[in-house]
């Protein structure tokens, strides 16, 4: 298993190109499936769970080219409605190939899906949105099994924004003739950019980035050559590593107006932010602000997915700090290993609370899932001495080259 050595105390300074959003290219992937006819998507990141995604899409019988960032599909060789378990579970992803299986095959069988530990991850709203679309669902042995052939348009109320769920409704949505509706709809900016590639193959599909979504299905969808939209969280964890280790970064390709509820929690550090042409530029003294309460929401909310980096600046910050995961239960393994490092943080539940300290202290820690490994190297980027993060094959789902971009703007990181 690979690790990282990060010899801490270095400010960052230059400039990364920020990479495509993996949350988008996801379902971006799946929905590629909706077609016969060739599908090129560019601006795709080199990353372990996209790799994956189109593994189980070559066990599904469909070709694809992957070089210089771009993914080439051949959708008409589809021969398998059967999602590979072992990937499967490797994969949360994966049931969102549900939607575009059925709507192509009005038949999927796929495992319970896995990806990172940081909650119980159930499926209950992608299965009871489905149900009400005239889905047969029939769940045993870690598998489900759904027959969509007397699917038919629906007005969907969803319990919660799922994302994953409002994602799957709205691929199979696509093959079924009339309006099917999305109430309570996850507001993702993903959401937008799945939105954005269906209509570009032909699709109709409105409302994204509100709680209320239109699809107007049963037109077959057609060949596109689509660009997947800047990763907001990537783009975040380089801004929040600019704001701990001070320094003036640039962030090309990056969406400013992804981020307002990041923005608006470091109002209060000595930092700057600007943004013109679809860059990002932050600089900052490295001086330590305050934080106060940070609660995790569904977008336009704070992201859970920047909670483990937010935690690094809690840690150091002036006074105490409250973080509020209120998506996943268990999203908090990085934070016994901050301790390591001498964050001073009490945990109960879903309440975190740091006493920020004056610095962190270089340890040996482990990443345990994707976000916390990647906050548990913006913590060793401003330790004092050598932090050695292991498991980084967590991290690698998600940031592409994330120790070279690191080195490129000044960090003392290799890997080996
Ligand atoms: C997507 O996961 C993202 N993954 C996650 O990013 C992100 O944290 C999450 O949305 C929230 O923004 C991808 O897009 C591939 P949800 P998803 O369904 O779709 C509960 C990362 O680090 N829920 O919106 O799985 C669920 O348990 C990853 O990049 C149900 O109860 O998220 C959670 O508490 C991690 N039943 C909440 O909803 C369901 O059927 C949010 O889940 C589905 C979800």
């Amino acid at each position: 298993m690979s690790k990282y050595l990060i010899n801490g105390g270095k400010p960052l300074n230059g400039e990364i190109n920020i990479q495509g959003a993996k949350n988008s290219v996801l379902p971006i992937l799946s929905a590629s499936l909706l077609t016969q006819q060739k599908v090129v998507i560019r601006n795709v990141p080199r990353l372990r769970d996209v790799d994956n995604m189109l593994k189980i899409l070559k066990n599904l019988g469909v070709d694809y080219q992957f070089e210089d960032n771009v993914v080439v599909i051949t959708p008409s060789t589809l021969s398998s409605y059967e999602i590979p378990s072992g990937l499967a579970r490797e994969l949360r992803s994966s049931i969102f190939l549900l939607g575009s299986v059925l709507a192509r095959e009005k038949r999927a069988k796929v495992a319970y899906p896995g990806g990172c530990d940081i909650g119980l991850r159930p499926i209950d709203l992608h299965i009871k949105a489905l149900k009400e679309m005239g889905v047969k669902i029939v769940e045993g042995g870690g598998y489900v099994y759904c027959d969509a052939e007397n699917m038919e348009p629906s007005s969907i109320t969803l319990d919660y924004p799922s994302v994953g769920a409002t994602e799957n409704v709205m691929l199979l949505a696509t093959a079924i003739d009339g309006v099917t509706t999305i109430a309570n709809s996850a507001e993702e900016p993903e959401i937008e950019d799945l939105q954005n590639f269906i209509n570009a193959m032909g699709g109709e599909v409105s409302g994204a980035g509100t709680p209320f979504l239109k699809i107007k299905g049963g037109k077959p969808l057609k060949s596109v050559d689509y660009t997947v939209m800047p990763d907001r969280i990537e783009a975040g964890t380089f801004i929040i590593g600019t704001v701990l280790t001070g320094g003036e970064v640039l962030l090309k390709g990056a969406r400013a107006d992804h981020l307002n509820a990041l923005f608006s929690k470091i109002q209060k550090w000595d930092c700057k932010i600007e943004w013109s042409g679809g860059n990002i530029l932050v600089s900052a003294s490295g001086k330590r602000g305050e934080l106060g309460i940070i609660e995790t929401k569904p977008y336009p909310g704070f992201p859970t997915d920047l909670q483990a980096e937010i935690c690094v600046l809690g840690a150091v910050a002036n006074g105490s700090t409250m973080i509020v995961e209120n998506l996943f239960e268990t999203r908090y393994k990085h934070i016994p290993e901050l301790q390591k490092m001498g964050a001073q943080v009490k945990v109960k539940d879903r309440i975190a609370v740091f006493n920020g300290v004056k610095e962190l202290t270089g340890a040996e820690v482990n990443a345990f899932d994707l976000r916390g490994g990647a906050g548990l190297v913006l913590a060793g980027l401003i330790a004092r001495g050598v932090t050695e993060v292991n498991n980084v094959h967590f991290i690698e789902r998600g940031y592409e080259d994330f120790d070279i971009k690191l080195r490129k703007l000044g960090a003392d990181i290799i890997k080996k």
